[in-house]
């Protein structure tokens, strides 16, 4: 595990997209696993810029996310289709034919095994991108998730529902179920960068790395990938400090 702390979130959204930059300057067809979410907005930000400066080409490029809610269309400012399209694939020269998203209309088992397909067939995924969730989860894998799942559908916990709600208009709006590569999946890319900002996530973020590998914390099995980097900041690293690790 390679561990770089940051001073905070411009040095992290900066330091992840070098990364991600790095990975598409050695591979220009490389398939990138996408998180949607707070902590990679600073991430894509970079990625636009750096795409706008000319240094990067994004043509052969092919993508696939992590998750995606249930019953929202593409269309639908909450979906995670949309959340790409707009902090991402609309600004840069990817092919959006070459982006991959779970549909959230289609019939939820068989998209789950197009999915999963669809993940083997570009090759698996070179490098994935996950933020943290406050309760140790990665994708929608939620704390008891098995180890070994590949993309299937899950019911969302309260503390998930709850912290997604900000996003909503209205709290009742936010889906109760979605569709989430499994942790298998996860942990079969070649590369993994986590990125984990603020004092909100110190606590997951200790477990994840110090604590037992556990499924109480999907995030802990993290520390079993070969190639995990994990860029964090000063305020998410503040238990870590604490407790001495
Ligand atoms: C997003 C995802 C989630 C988020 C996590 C952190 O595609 O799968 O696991 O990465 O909930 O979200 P933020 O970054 O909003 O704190």
């Amino acid at each position: 595990m390679k561990v770089i702390r940051v001073s905070d979130y411009t040095e992290l959204s900066r330091k992840a997209a070098d990364l991600i930059a790095a990975e598409i300057r050695e591979k220009p067809d490389c398939v990138l696993g996408l998180a949607t979410g707070s902590t990679p907005e600073g991430t894509y930000k970079q990625l636009v810029a750096d795409y706008e400066a000319g240094k990067l080409d994004f043509s052969r490029v092919r993508t696939v996310n992590l998750d995606e809610y249930r019953g929202l269309p593409g269309s639908h400012p909450q979906s995670y289709r949309y959340f790409m399209d707009t902090h991402l694939f609309s600004h840069i020269n990817i092919n959006k034919k070459n982006t991959f998203i779970p549909d959230g209309l289609a019939p939820e088992k068989e998209e789950c095994e197009e999915y999963e397909k669809r993940i083997l067939s570009l090759g698996g995924i070179d490098l994935q991108l996950l933020g943290l969730g406050r309760n140790g989860h990665i994708g929608f894998n939620e704390p008891g998730a098995s180890f070994i799942m590949e993309t299937h559908p899950v019911k969302l916990t309260s503390s998930t529902i709850q912290a997604n709600a900000r996003l909503f208009n209205d709290p009742e709006e936010v889906p109760g179920r979605a569709v989430t590569m499994g942790i298998g999946t996860i942990m079969s890319a070649g590369k993994i960068l986590l990125i984990v900002n603020g004092e909100d996530k110190a606590e997951a973020l200790r477990k994840a790395l110090y604590g037992p590998v556990t499924p109480s914390c999907p995030a802990s099995i993290l520390q079993d990938h070969p190639a995990l980097t994990v860029i964090a900041d000063e305020e998410a690293f503040r238990e870590i400090q604490a407790c001495g690790s």
